[in-house]
């Protein structure tokens, strides 16, 4: 039997450059080898997007996103969170085994905790408990499919090892394997993606290069990529920089070592550097955009994917609740 390999995309905003090397495109490399299971969190969102309008129009660019990226719906079991009912009941009976000392641990807890406490305000100030119990939700996600794999970005390590633990409550209390245990897959080489400032690509940081931008403001975002001041004349590191990091991932070995050889000539301009660096990614992003912009102009067509993914992940959710409802006494 093939091995089950799940993850969750949030639906909070455009998809970004990061997300395509950072999650999409490993997860689909990974749908190759195992049974893959991919879903918009949607409600995992709603902590974050609290206008409806918004939501909903993020929910459907995300999921346009995984498809224009070449996510094949007859392959992958793909679906939204909020279709599957059993994840919220699931999530309900992982609460009873999971300790509130483990929650106060998410990393993502702990920063606003300190952001509050640094502001000098109560150190619970605009936390809700949607966030605080994330990590349950995110369990429940996982262990609700048989989880084997779950492919995701390095930040999301320490919510996988909460569902590994999680998991192992359970199975210790009922001395039983209810549940799969599951694994992270990280992808390491281009866990880090830098944005136009250097730092790693992230909506929280502003400093994204959206995936499915028009051809225009795709060379315009390129434009703006940091740059030092170093002269037109002096040479450059490719290594160093950030410009160069991102035309690794859409240049042939031969185009990258031409533009190595142009960084350490001297008398190559930032300039040029960027324009290598947007026809490269256009040819690669072209032809995703245009499917995208097919996908998102027809609504009807992209819930009907969603809906008959979740039609096939509820009959696989029903029978692992209906498992744990028996062996928990509450049948
Ligand atoms: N927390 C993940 C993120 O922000 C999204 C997510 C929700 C997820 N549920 C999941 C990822 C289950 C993997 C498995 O990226």
């Amino acid at each position: 039997m093939r091995k089950i390999s799940l993850t969750g995309i949030q639906a909070t905003g455009d998809l970004h450059i990061g997300n395509y090397f950072g999650a999409i495109k490993p997860a689909l490399r990974l749908a190759q080898d195992y049974e893959a299971r991919y879903f918009i969190a949607d409600y995992h969102s709603l902590n974050s997007v609290k206008e409806a309008a918004v939501l909903a129009a993020n929910i459907r660019s995300v999921a346009a996103g995984w498809l224009a990226s070449g996510l094949d719906p007859e392959k992958v079991i793909f679906y939204r969170q909020s279709s599957i009912p059993e994840t919220f009941e699931l999530s309900t009976i992982l609460m009873a085994f999971t300790a509130k000392g483990l929650m106060n641990r998410a990393h993502a807890y702990k920063a606003a905790l300190q952001a509050n406490t640094e502001k000098g305000e109560d150190p619970d100030a605009g936390i809700n408990m949607g966030l605080f119990t994330y990590p349950v939700l995110m369990a429940a996600d996982i262990l609700l499919f048989d989880t084997d794999v779950v492919p995701v970005g390095k930040d999301q390590a320490q919510h996988v090892e909460m569902a590994q633990d999680i998991a192992q409550a359970v199975n210790f209390n009922y001395k039983k394997d209810l549940l799969v245990v599951p694994q992270a897959v990280i992808q390491e080489s281009v866990a880090i993606i830098p944005g136009l400032d250097g730092r790693k690509m992230s909506k929280s940081y502003g400093n994204t290069i959206p995936l499915f931008a028009p051809e225009k403001q795709l060379r315009k975002t390129v434009m703006r990529i940091v740059t030092n001041s170093q002269s037109m004349e002096e040479p450059k590191n490719p290594d160093t920089c950030q410009i160069f990091a991102l035309y690794k991932l859409f240049a042939t070995p031969e185009e990258q070592a031409a533009l190595a050889r142009r960084y350490r000539a001297g008398g190559m301009g930032w300039g040029e550097a960027k324009e290598a660096l947007f026809q490269a990614m256009n040819r690669e992003l072209g032809p995703l955009r245009n499917r995208y912009e097919e996908i998102i102009a027809d609504p009807p067509s992209l819930d009907k994917i969603l809906a008959q993914g979740a039609e096939k992940a509820r009959a696989i959710a029903g029978r692992t609740v209906g498992r744990l409802r028996k062996a928990i006494g509450i049948d």
